[in-house]
């Protein structure tokens, strides 16, 4: 039981976990919050105590989280893959590997390394395929385990669950390969990979990114650069669907397909000023 052991976790991260339900429907609400609450102390005693801030910071999860739950709950989600989609928001990302910083490929192909610089890509593309691997196989184990020590006795996960939340983990970062994932008639998977993608326009996120590149997070202008440069990251993942012609309805010129994905997505340019 050394996994559940709340005293462990920060209060205000039980918080933003419970506040984050406000978003769901008042039938499903308390149930869900059980369940996450559950997995999130697993998730912290497990994972999270242990993270480093080269990987990310401790918020993300509940971020993606609380994302998810707006989602989910507009795009009208069942009760079961609303479970599904909290399990992914929370175990996606438990499968750490030190990164490949895109700057410094950037670096050795203006200093003309070309076939060095292909080659760290192709790495970089090896090393999100194990990080995601290895969240699939996390995202199995905790999720036996919190079936194993409910204690209402019940099963939370079905086998079918379980296996389906393995799958989306599996394919979570795909787009970063360069595959086309997920597409508009896979709802569930959608709404997971929204949720996680906007993660570098909330503040933390943000603040995170200026410390990984060992930028003064006191500089007004580092915050404003920051955030430009992740915006990029919104174009070059449209870009790779319309670059192969794949029309998958997404709403105006951004990478959204969903409207509170959409929406979220907007207000966070306008809390920019941008
Ligand atoms: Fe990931
Ligand atoms: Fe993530």
């Amino acid at each position: 039981m050394e996994n559940l052991n709340i005293d462990n976790v920060p209060s205000y991260l039980l918080n933003i976990l419970s506040n984050s339900f406000s978003q769901v429907n008042e039938k499903e609400r308390n149930s869900l919050m059980d369940i996450s609450k559950m997995m999130f102390i697993y998730l912290y005693n497990r994972y999270l105590l242990f993270r480093s801030s080269e990987d990310n910071r401790k918020e993300h999860e509940l971020i993606v989280l609380s994302n998810v739950l707006k989602i989910s709950e507009k795009m009208e989600l069942n009760y079961s893959d609303k479970k599904i989609a909290i399990a992914v928001s929370l175990f996606h990302d438990t499968c750490f590997i030190k990164r490949i910083m895109e700057e410094e490929i950037r670096k050795l192909e203006e200093k003309g390394s070309i076939k060095e610089a292909n080659l760290l890509r192709e790495k970089k593309k090896d090393q999100r395929r194990d990080h995601m691997k290895g969240g699939a196989k996390n995202t199995k184990e905790a999720l036996e385990y919190i079936n194993k020590i409910n204690p209402h006795g019940w099963t939370i996960f079905t086998d079918k669950e379980i296996e389906r939340s393995e799958k989306i983990v599996l394919k979570h970062d795909l787009i970063k390969t360069d595959e086309l994932y997920p597409k508009r008639i896979n709802t569930l998977e959608l709404c997971c990979h929204e949720s996680d993608i906007l993660w570098p326009l909330h503040p933390i996120g943000v603040s995170a990114d200026i410390e990984r590149y060992g930028k003064d997070i006191n500089e007004k202008e580092n915050w404003t650069n920051q955030v430009k440069e992740n915006l990029k990251l919104f174009d070059d993942m449209r870009k790779k669907y319309d670059k192969k012609n794949v029309d998958d309805r997404f709403i105006e010129k951004t990478y959204f397909r969903t409207e509170e994905g959409h929406r979220i997505f907007s207000n966070w340019l306008k809390f920019w000023n941008l």
